[in-house]
């Protein structure tokens, strides 16, 4: 008989963001008002920054910080290959070129070392990934910006929670775009958060994420009388709206206590597999804040019969859901094809594609469930070892 899956994520909705929605909808107020704003402010709390922009994504808030840095044609935005395609299509749009740098095999994060040397009079933008919500070398990044004349824009999708040498990313580089994705640490759904301490930029964001024009409707319809609308520049339909954020609101209420359960299992996964010679273990520094979106393992495929994807299959046929992130971007057909990018430029990189796991990490989890999970991965890894 085959087993029940238990699938990769389940999100966390309570009652209160079930509440909430039927309020909302209830209310006759559905797109961007109080609620969004609310989220907006109780978010901007959390991270202690000045601005955080709702948004439908954060894919739209990478965006929009490369559009108001004036990152167009020909210019180089230098970033991870080690990141799903939202980090570069975003890049790509604004005709500018991604230029990887080759990741670290202990967190998966972008090299710094090797920063410096890709950057030219083209680089406009250096565009860290926190994998996994392990930060980046931040001091690093942030000195090679200033001495470069560089923005720094983070992808935060998976470090909501993290925090660098006591900062809260969020509150560290010029812009920095979170995710509530379906699977995230809290989740709307689909949704972002776009956070800058910028008063300038913020504004301009704003307006951007709102096609451009001077008020939302949120304003519009208010009780000061009518109100035209201005369009001040081109802009983009990006704006959270209020059924989002009645999940929002309540989730970033739970954002620590789902932290510490991910903590207590990641404890568990550790000590199981540490001593296992097929698996090597991501390695977080010192002085960090793991937001603990992911866990990865490194499936030592050398010590094995098989590939990673066999492994992969055979787990999820023993009725466990498993992810891989990721493969290196830079082998995908899109940059072979238009960036020339090739096997071998980026030796950890493609090492780790082709050895990473993600086994499931969510709050629903129960013990049972994580101690299913490393039978089933060191069943599996026992049946293919050499
Ligand atoms: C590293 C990374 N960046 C960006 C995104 C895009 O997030 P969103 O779906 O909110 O646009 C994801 C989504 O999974 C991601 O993993």
């Amino acid at each position: 008989m085959t087993p029940e899956l238990l699938p990769f994520h389940q999100a966390s909705i309570g009652e209160e963001e079930v509440k909430e929605i039927i309020q909302t909808l209830n209310s006759g107020w559905l797109t961007t008002g109080q609620k969004t704003r609310l989220f907006e402010k109780t978010f901007a709390d959390y991270i202690g920054c000045k601005h955080a922009i709702g948004l439908n994504s954060c894919t739209s808030g990478l965006h929009l910080s490369l559009v108001v840095s004036g990152v167009s044609s020909g210019d180089e935005v230098i970033t991870s290959p080690i990141t799903f395609p939202a980090t570069t299509n975003v890049i790509v749009h604004q005709n500018a070129k991604p230029v990887f740098v080759d990741v670290e095999p202990e967190t998966l994060n972008i090299n710094c070392s090797e920063i410096e040397s890709k950057i030219n009079d083209s680089t406009k933008a250096i565009l860290p990934v926190h994998f996994a919500g392990h930060p980046c070398d931040m001091d690093t990044i942030i000195s090679l910006a200033q001495k470069h004349n560089l923005t720094v824009i983070e992808d935060a999708a998976h470090a909501l929670e993290s925090k660098y040498h006591g900062n809260k990313i969020g509150a560290i580089g010029n812009f920095t775009a979170f995710s509530f994705y379906a699977t995230k640490n809290i989740t709307t759904g689909e949704g972002g958060m776009l956070t800058t301490n910028d008063d300038h930029y913020a504004d301009k964001l704003r307006i951007l994420s709102l096609h451009g024009i001077s008020k939302n409707a949120w304003k519009r319809y208010g009780k000061e009388g009518f109100q035209h609308w201005e369009l001040l520049m081109p802009g983009y339909k990006y704006n959270m709206f209020d059924v989002q954020a009645s999940l929002g609101i309540h989730q970033i209420k739970k954002v620590e206590s789902f932290l510490n359960r991910r903590v207590q299992i990641v404890k568990k996964y550790n000590d199981a597999f540490e001593k296992t010679e097929e698996i090597q273990l991501l390695k977080p520094e010192s002085n960090i804040k793991h937001a603990h979106h992911l866990y990865v393992i490194v499936i030592k495929t050398e010590n094995l019969k098989v590939s990673r994807d066999k492994v992969l299959n055979e787990i999820q046929k023993r009725g466990i859901g498993v992810a891989v992130h990721f493969r290196s971007l830079h082998l995908q057909p899109f940059f072979k094809q238009h960036f020339n990018y090739k096997k071998g430029m980026f030796p950890q990189a493609e090492y780790l594609s082709d050895r990473v796991i993600s086994l499931p990490l969510y709050p629903k989890m129960t013990d049972e469930d994580v101690s299913r999970v490393i039978e089933t991965v060191l069943g599996v890894l026992h049946s293919f070892r050499q």
